[in-house]
């Protein structure tokens, strides 16, 4: 393939970018994104800040822009992110208890609704688990109304959108440690007592290079029965090419790591600001790390 997408899609996968409603007026961005990437990832837009910023009132006019945008192209969408302890709207995060179960409820049901047969996979509950040795959750409001919240979160989300994958998301989650081993125990379990779950996404914020075990992490997951996905790729520091080519191998070497997304497309839209960590230049020109992913898709 010459393009990111086709030789991905050679492969079986999807390549694609985070992508910013603000932005889908710049010719030099868009262009990139119609030529280069089969898949998208609202950045923000899809948020729970984002779609309903007064309790009870949502507002899709911004993350219609991006599918519309992704689906009138045959782009695949990844639904992000349903449940997060952060970019709550005011509302949500001065609520406790079953006041906030219920309003979770509600808004996992309507969001995953009005999107319902247009996304390929949803973050259903983003960033759940917490840093360090714990290997367990992370406090937040949604945490203290009940350990089940993930789990209800995602029965809700599939009773709204059948179709869609329902996938759990997170950081430094990219080798074998004990947030991400909190997380496979989480997955196993689920997948034990029939909660519906069916992909685990890995960021990937990555800092000169991916873990030794990264290939091995992604595979201890899949082996549990859920596909993975890396879906936040962006990689600082000056042995960044390299370190891209070796994400993508490792993502063909698994036959369950379903597809890549970066986040975002040139490095002047990164939120990783200075640190020039995607596959285009501020001008939109292809990087060496751009080869680098392009090589390893198409088998080099
Ligand atoms: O849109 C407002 C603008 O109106 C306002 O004037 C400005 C002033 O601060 O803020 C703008 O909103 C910002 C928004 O990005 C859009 O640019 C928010 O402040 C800023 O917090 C927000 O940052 C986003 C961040 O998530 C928030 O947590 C980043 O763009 C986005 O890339 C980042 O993405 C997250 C993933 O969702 C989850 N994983 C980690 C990843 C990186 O942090």
């Amino acid at each position: 393939g010459t393009t990111l997408g086709a030789a991905a899609a050679e492969k079986g996968r999807y390549f694609g970018a985070a992508v910013a409603a603000g932005r889908l007026g710049d010719g030099t961005y868009t262009t990139i994104l119609n030529r280069e990437f089969n898949s998208v990832t609202a950045e923000n837009e899809m948020k729970m800040d984002a779609t309903e910023p007064n309790q009870g009132q949502f507002t899709f006019t911004n993350g219609d822009r991006i599918v519309n945008h992704a689906i009138s192209r045959g782009m695949k969408v990844r639904g992000h992110t349903l449940a997060w302890h952060a970019q709550q709207p005011g509302w949500m995060q001065r609520m406790e208890g079953s006041a906030l179960r219920s309003a979770l409820v509600n808004h996992i049901t309507r969001v995953a609704s009005y999107y319902r047969g247009k996304i390929h996979s949803w973050d259903v509950v983003n960033e759940a688990f917490a840093d360090g040795g714990s290997g367990g959750r992370r406090d937040s409001n949604l945490q203290r109304t009940g350990n089940d919240w993930i789990e209800v979160a995602f029965r809700t989300a599939r009773a709204a959108d059948p179709g869609a994958k329902l996938c759990y998301n997170d950081y430094n989650t990219d080798g074998v440690n004990a947030k991400s081993t909190g997380i496979y125990n989480m997955v196993r379990d689920f997948k034990a007592r029939g909660v519906p779950i069916d992909c685990v996404g890995f960021q990937s914020h990555l800092t000169n290079s991916a873990p030794s075990d990264y290939q091995a992490n992604l595979q201890r997951f899949a082996d549990l029965g859920v596909d993975v996905q890396i879906t936040e790729l962006d990689i600082s520091g000056a042995n960044q090419a390299n370190a891209f080519g070796t994400v993508t191998r490792a993502c063909l070497a698994v036959a369950r790591c379903t597809g890549i997304t970066v986040w975002g497309i040139r490095d002047s839209d990164s939120w990783r600001t200075g640190q020039n960590p995607l596959l285009f230049d501020n001008s939109g020109n292809k990087k060496a790390a751009y080869t680098a992913v392009l090589d390893a898709l198409n088998g080099g």
